[in-house]
């Protein structure tokens, strides 16, 4: 099985921004740690990671036929972007979506997700772990 992990604007910023939000790990330990998952699952991992609206849509059309599951972190464009809801739907790719924080305890305009519209579960609040959850629940559902 191949997955494709997108993270969204300013996850590259992890480990300097908001700690008392993202917590202190950086973003190659995000990557370490979710490589670690995939490895010990025999799942296959793309990653990718753009401050870029129109990257990110760019590269889940690449994706295409290509991967069996996408798991992403849109960050602020959750909130905001129809162009990656749009994406996602395009592709029919199953999708999960993750965010580090409990966005639906954050300002309230953090509570409104256009990409849970494309995602079949939407993992919150748990940090790091959020990802392994998704990539689980998509190794449970699609593996063959
Ligand atoms: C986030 C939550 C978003 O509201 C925010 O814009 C981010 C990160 C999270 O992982 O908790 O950048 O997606």
């Amino acid at each position: 099985m191949k997955l494709l992990i997108i993270n969204g604007p300013n996850i590259n910023m992890l480990g300097i921004r908001e700690k008392g939000i993202y917590g202190d790990e950086s973003y190659e330990a995000l990557l370490r740690y979710i490589a670690g998952i995939c490895e010990e699952n025999g799942i296959e991992a793309e990653f990718f990671q753009s401050n870029h609206e129109g990257a990110i849509v760019d590269r889940i059309q690449e994706a295409y036929g290509q991967v069996d599951g996408i798991v992403i972190n849109p960050a602020a464009y959750t909130h905001t972007s129809v162009a990656i809801l749009d994406a996602l739907k395009a592709v029919s790719i199953p999708c999960c979506e993750v965010h580090l924080s409990n966005i639906y305890e954050r300002e309230e305009f953090r509570h409104h997700s256009f990409i849970s519209l494309a995602a079949e579960k939407t993992f919150y609040g748990e940090g790091f772990r959020g990802y392994e959850r998704a990539i689980l629940y998509l190794k449970d559902k699609y593996s063959y």
